[in-house]
C-alpha cells in the first residue's frame, strides 16, 4: 500500500537541480582526516574510523541560488535543495518544514528575555523535528535504491521514519528500548512499522542497529544513511534565517541528544553565509540535556570537553536520553567557542517549562521543548543570555509524546472556578456545578 503523497517542492517549476548535481554536491568525505568515500553507503571512514559527512562545493551553490529563487519556493525543506545532500527533490514524501516561528512575549517576559522566537517544530508531519532528517534520509535511500528504512530511536525518530516508510511505500524497521513511552510506540505501529523493542538503553540499541544493518542492508536513517539524515537538521537554521529576515539571531537554544541537529545549526549557518544569502554574524549556541542523562552539560560544565558516557539514564526526558553521544564532544566544544553554554535540567523543571510554554503562548512540547526552554531561562540567569539579546528556541516536539511528563507536578482535581486545573467529577446537574463554582468563591 502507497500513499500518493507528490511532493509540491518537486514539481517542475524551475530546472531540477540533478543537472548540476555532480558538481554541486561532492559526496561523502571523512570529517577527521577529508578522504573522499565512494561507498554511499557508509558511515565511517575506513582510514581513520572518523565520521563521514556530505560535501558541497559552495562555489557552485552560490551561482545556482539567490534568496528570490528561494522565496518563490513553495514551503517545505526542499526550499533549500541546493544545500542538501540528494541529486533532486524527491517526487513523493510527507510535506516535512516550513514551520511556524512566533514571537513569545509572554513567556520572554517570564523567563526574562526581551525579542524571544519560538520555532515550533512540533508541527511536522509526525510532530517532531526528527521528519527533517528522515526526510532527506529518506530521498537518499531512494535514490541508492535502498529496500526498507529502518532506524535505532530514543522515540520521535520511530515515528518519524514509519511515517516517512509509508508515504513513499516502503518496509520500516524500528528499533526501540523496551521501556519506551506507549504513545510512541502505538504512534510508529500506525504507520504500519515493525517495531522491535530491545532490552536497554538508547546505546544498547544503537549497538545492536549497527550490526543489523551490515548484516540487511536496510537503511538505518541514523546509522548507515546518517551523513544524509544529520543534514536534514540544517533546514532549521536555513528556516530560521530566511524567517528573520535573511539574518541569524543573537542566541539559539536547543535541546541535545547525539549534538547532531546542535552542531548543524552551526554547519546551516556557515553555509548560508559562505553561499552569499545572509552575512555572518556570531550566535551564542545554548544546549539542554536532562540533569539524569547530560554527558554533553557535563562535559561543557567541566570545561574539558571530553564525554564521559553515562550509563544508566535516569530521566523521563527519553527522547534526549542517549549516554554515548556521536557529537557530544563537538557539541560541548561548540557552545564553549560561541560563548554559549550547556544546561542541565532536571525533570521537575523541564515539567514545569512544558506547562509554562503551554500556558503562555499556547504549543504543547514534548520534554525535549521543557528542557529547551528551562535551559533558555537557565542561560538567561546565568548571563549567557543578556537584556536585548535577539533568541530562538526550537521547540522540537509534541506533547502528546510524552504523557508520563504529566506525573510531574499537574495539579490534583481540586480546580476551582479561580484555580486552573482539573476540577473534581461533578454530578450531571447545576446544583452540583453551582456548589462546585460556590467553593472557589
Ligand atoms: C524531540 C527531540 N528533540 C531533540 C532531539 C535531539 O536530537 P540530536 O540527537 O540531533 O541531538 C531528539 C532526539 O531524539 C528529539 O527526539
Ligand atoms: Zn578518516
Amino acid at each position: 500500500m502507497t500513499t500518493e503523497t507528490l511532493n509540491p517542492a518537486a514539481a517542475p517549476t524551475e530546472p531540477v537541480v540533478r543537472a548540476h548535481s555532480g558538481e554541486r554536491f561532492l559526496g561523502l568525505a571523512c570529517r577527521a582526516c577529508d578522504r573522499p568515500e565512494k561507498a554511499p553507503l557508509a558511515y565511517v571512514c575506513p582510514a581513520c574510523f572518523g565520521p563521514l559527512d556530505a560535501r558541497y562545493d559552495l562555489g557552485v551553490v552560490r551561482r545556482l541560488v539567490d534568496r528570490a529563487a528561494i522565496e518563490r519556493r513553495p514551503p517545505g525543506i526542499w526550499r533549500y535543495r541546493e544545500l542538501l545532500p540528494v541529486e533532486a527533490p524527491p517526487r513523493r514524501g510527507l510535506p516535512v518544514g516550513s514551520t511556524p516561528i512566533t514571537s513569545a512575549e509572554r513567556l520572554g517576559a517570564a523567563v526574562g528575555v526581551d525579542r524571544l522566537w519560538l520555532k515550533d517544530d512540533t508541527r511536522n508531519p509526525s510532530l517532531s523535528f526528527k521528519d527533517r532528517a528522515v526526510a532527506v534520509a529518506t530521498a537518499r535511500a531512494i535514490e541508492l535504491g535502498v529496500p526498507a528504512l529502518a532506524c535505532a530511536s530514543t522515540g520521535n525518530l520511530a515515528g518519524a521514519t514509519a511515517a516517512a516508510a509509508a508515504a513513499v511505500g516502503l518496509p520500516a524497521y524500528v528499533f526501540i528500548p523496551a521501556d519506551l513511552e506507549p504513545a510512541k510506540i502505538d504512534h510508529a505501529l500506525a504507520y504500519g512499522a515493525t517495531v522491535v523493542p530491545v532490552e536497554g538503553t538508547y546505546d544498547d540499541v544503537n549497538r545492536l542497529c549497527l550490526e543489523v544493518a551490515d548484516e540487511t542492508g536496510w537503511g538505518f536513517v541514523n546509522v548507515n544513511l546518517r551523513p544524509y539524515y544529520a543534514e536534514g537538521s540544517k533546514t532549521l537554521a536555513f528556516e530560521i534565517a530566511e524567517s528573520l529576515g535573511w539574518r541569524t539571531p543573537d542566541v539559539v537554544v536547543a535541546p541535545v541528544a547525539s549534538g547532531a541537529m546542535f552542531m548543524k545549526l552551526a554547519r546551516g549557518w556557515d553555509e548560508l553565509a559562505e553561499v552569499g544569502l545572509i552575512e555572518r554574524r556570531p550566535v551564542r549556541f545554548v544546549g539542554g540535556q536532562a540533569s539524569g542523562c547530560g554527558p554533553v552539560a557535563t562535559a561543557w560544565a567541566r570545561g574539558n570537553d571530553a564525554i564521559e558516557p553515562v550509563r544508566a539514564p535516569d530521566t523521563f526526558v527519553r527522547s534526549l536520553a542517549i549516554g554515548s553521544p556521536a557529537d557530544g564532544r563537538e557539541a560541548a566544544e561548540l557552545a564553549r567557542r560561541t560563548d554559549g553554554s550547556v544546561e542541565a535540567v532536571p525533570d521537575e523543571a523541564t515539567a514545569a517549562a512544558i506547562r509554562d510554554v503551554a500556558r503562555l503562548e499556547g504549543i504543547y512540547t514534548e520534554t525535549a521543548g521543557g528542557v529547551t526552554i528551562a535551559a533558555l531561562a537557565a542561560a538567561r540567569r546565568r548571563g549567557v543570555i543578556r537584556p536585548g539579546d535577539e533568541v530562538v528556541a526550537i521547540l522540537t516536539g509534541n506533547g502528546l509524546k510524552t504523557p508520563d511528563a504529566r506525573r510531574l507536578g499537574l495539579p490534583d482535581a481540586s480546580a476551582t472556578a479561580d484555580r486552573p486545573g482539573l476540577a473534581p467529577v461533578l454530578a450531571p446537574s447545576l446544583a452540583a456545578f453551582e456548589r462546585w463554582l460556590g467553593g472557589a468563591a
